[in-house]
């Protein structure tokens, strides 16, 4: 009997982490997000369902490129629940991704999302690492209508491989705010910086060579 109720708790915690893997579903048919409130959830604090308006729902301006003046000649456009408060619980964003020609979005993850991805224009050169001990790489060329994985937490990466031309992406991902973490800047641009012992260790790098990437200008996307 207490062996049963032994394994039951084992497997009600086992399943249930894989339940809170993604957003928690949402309990209502919506919940605009609030975002000046004094109170702190897991997400955004709700607006009087009586108050929310069509705009709540509605973002404008992905018809328009981003910046790509930047060392990585990229720039994303994200649509999360901090650009479109209606999205706020419902488990999903997007993203208008512009390339400059050669231009990159570096290697990151993002911890709470899979992001699927659609070229819109051009042609891109993209990929995931597997999770250790394998860390396999799956890679291709894009072009226009093509559409990729990158499954959540996963270092992926884009690269305009169209020689002199753009490219623009759209992606979706499973999250309301997928958080990114970009690799290089995690690593090498962190406040305060992470120790050269820990960084020349680790990247098999001396220290000066670890000094100079911290001295780079790392910055961040969304
Ligand atoms: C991306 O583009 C927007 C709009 O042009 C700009 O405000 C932002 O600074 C750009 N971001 C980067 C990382 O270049
Ligand atoms: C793009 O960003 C660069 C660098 O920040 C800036 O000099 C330039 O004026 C921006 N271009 C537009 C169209 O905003």
């Amino acid at each position: 009997m207490a062996a049963n109720l032994f394994f039951l708790a084992v497997f009600t915690i086992a399943t249930s982490s894989f339940a809170i893997a993604s957003d928690p579903s949402p309990l209502q048919d919506f919940c605009v997000g609030v975002k000046m409130s004094p109170v702190f959830v897991n997400g955004l604090v709700c607006k009087d369902p009586k108050q929310a308006k069509p705009d709540d729902f509605f973002f404008a301006g992905l018809d328009k490129p981003g910046n790509t003046s930047n060392p990585q000649g990229s720039n994303v456009t994200l649509v999360s629940a901090a650009q479109l408060p209606g999205l706020n619980t419902l488990g999903i964003s997007m993203a208008r991704i512009d390339f400059e020609p050669y231009g990159l979005n570096p290697p990151h993850t993002h911890p709470r999302a899979t992001e699927v991805l659609t070229v819109v224009e051009g042609l891109l050169y993209v990929g995931f690492v597997t999770s250790n001990p394998d860390n396999k790489l799956f890679a291709k060329v894009l072009r226009e209508g093509d559409v990729f994985v990158f499954p959540q937490g996963l270092v992926h990466f884009q690269l305009n491989s169209g020689g002199d031309c753009r490219a623009v992406a759209i992606a979706a991902l499973s999250s309301q705010n997928p958080g990114t973490v970009t690799v290089a800047n995690a690593v090498f641009g962190s406040k305060p910086p992470v120790s050269d012992d820990v960084l020349a260790k680790a990247f098999m790098l001396e220290k000066k060579t670890v000094d100079w990437l911290q001295a780079q200008f790392w910055m961040n996307s969304n």
